[in-house]
C-alpha cells in the first residue's frame, strides 16, 4: 500500500482517537459557528445629557458601532438605560408605547434631537415576554412609556439617519445585581435573531462627586480642569478589567483614520480559551457591586444595572472565549467615566 493510500484509508476508516479528535474538532467549529452567529453586545456610558451634543470620542464609536449594525442586517435593539424602573418585585417593564415622545433633555440644542423618530417594536414584545416569563421573570407592558435621554441619546448617535426598530426593558428598584444578570441571560438567545442588546450606564457614574462648575458656567462638560480622583481611576480601572481581562497594555493610538481614540482589547492570555465572557464574567460584574470603592464611583445603582444586563447576555458557557473591547472612553465632569464596551464580535 502507498502512502497515499495509507492516508487516505487511515482518514477514510478513523482509529476511536481521531474519531475522537474529529469529533472534538467538529464540536469546536460548531461553537465557533455558534458563538459567530450571536451579534455582539455593547454596554456604554452614556454620561452627561451633553453627550449627546457635542463630538467625542464615545461619540465617534457608537457611530461606528451603528454602522456595523446595520451593515449586519440588524433587525431589533433591545436597551436597559439606567433611568427607568419598577417597584414590582420580580418584574420589569418593557416600553410599549406606540407614539412615545422624548423626555426632556438640558444642556442640548433643541434641534440635535427633536426631530429624531422613535421606533417602537411593538411585534418583538411578544418575543421579549415569552422569554423572560421561561426564566421566570415577570414583566409588564407600559404603554405611556416616554424615552428617556439614556437610550435615545445612544440611538441618535448610534443610527442618525433612523432609529431601528427597538425595545427598551426597565430595571428593578431593588437593584439586586443577580436579578439583572437573570434579565440579560433570559434575553440571550435572541442574540442570534439579529437583536442586537445595548446597556447604557456608566462605568464610574457618581453624581455627587461630578465638578459641575465648568459645564454650568460655560457648557465645557470636558473641562477636566483637575485629574479625576484616586476613586473613580481606581473603579474605572476594576471594571476595565473586568470587560477586558488579562489586557497587557493600553493599546498604541489607532491610526488617525480612526477618530474614536485608543482601543483595550481583552487578551487571548486572559482565561482558558481567552477572552471575558463566560460565567467568570457573570461573577465578576455582580462582584463590583462589593468592591470597596463602589459606593464612591455610584451614589446611586441606577446606572451600573446596564453591566449586570451585559453580563447575563454574555455569561453563558458558550460565551466563554469571547473577547471584551474598550472601544473609546471619555471623562466628563472630572469624576465621570464614560466607558464604551463592545463583548463579541460581527465576524
Ligand atoms: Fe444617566
Amino acid at each position: 500500500m502507498g502512502l497515499f493510500n495509507h492516508l487516505t484509508n487511515n482518514s477514510q476508516n478513523p482509529t476511536p482517537q481521531q474519531n475522537s479528535h474529529n469529533e472534538k474538532n467538529g464540536d469546536d467549529q460548531a461553537a465557533t459557528a455558534k458563538k459567530n452567529l450571536l451579534t455582539p453586545v455593547h454596554l456604554f456610558s452614556h454620561g452627561s445629557t451633553m453627550m449627546l451634543g457635542e463630538e467625542s470620542a464615545s461619540a465617534s464609536y457608537w457611530a461606528k458601532c451603528g454602522r456595523e449594525a446595520l451593515a449586519n442586517g440588524v433587525e431589533h435593539v433591545v436597551m436597559m438605560g439606567a433611568h427607568w424602573a419598577t417597584s414590582l418585585p420580580n418584574t420589569v417593564l418593557i416600553s410599549a408605547n406606540p407614539t412615545p415622545s422624548k423626555s426632556p433633555v438640558a444642556f442640548v440644542a433643541p434641534h440635535k434631537y427633536k426631530s429624531y423618530a422613535l421606533n417602537p417594536d411593538m411585534a418583538f414584545i411578544p418575543a421579549i415576554q415569552s422569554h423572560l416569563s421561561r426564566a421566570g421573570i415577570a414583566s409588564k407592558l407600559d404603554h405611556h412609556f416616554d424615552w428617556i435621554h439614556d437610550t435615545y441619546l445612544v440611538l441618535i448617535r448610534m443610527f442618525p439617519s433612523g432609529c431601528p426598530p427597538t425595545t427598551i426593558i426597565s430595571a428593578n428598584y431593588a437593584y439586586d445585581p443577580h436579578f439583572h444578570v437573570s434579565v440579560g441571560a433570559a434575553l440571550r438567545p435572541l442574540r442570534s435573531d439579529k437583536t442586537l442588546f445595548i446597556g447604557s450606564g456608566g462605568s464610574v457614574h457618581n453624581l455627587y462627586r461630578n465638578v459641575w462648575g465648568p459645564m454650568l458656567q460655560h457648557r465645557d462638560n470636558f473641562a477636566q480642569p483637575t485629574p479625576p480622583e484616586p476613586w473613580a481611576l481606581d473603579f474605572r480601572q476594576e471594571v476595565i478589567d473586568t470587560f477586558c481581562a488579562g489586557y497587557e497594555q493600553e493599546s498604541s493610538p489607532l491610526p488617525k483614520s480612526i477618530p474614536y481614540g485608543r482601543e483595550i482589547r481583552s487578551s487571548s492570555r486572559a482565561a482558558p480559551g481567552g477572552g471575558v465572557g463566560g460565567p467568570l464574567l457573570r461573577r465578576k460584574a455582580t462582584s463590583l457591586m462589593k468592591h470597596p470603592k463602589y459606593r464612591d464611583a455610584h451614589a446611586t445603582d441606577d446606572h451600573f444595572m446596564a453591566t449586570m444586563f451585559v453580563a447575563g447576555l454574555c455569561g453563558s458557557v458558550e460565551d466563554v472565549g469571547v473577547e471584551g473591547v474598550l472601544g473609546a472612553e471619555d471623562w466628563e465632569l472630572t469624576n465621570m467615566c464614560n466607558s464604551q464596551f463592545t463583548l463579541g464580535g460581527w465576524d
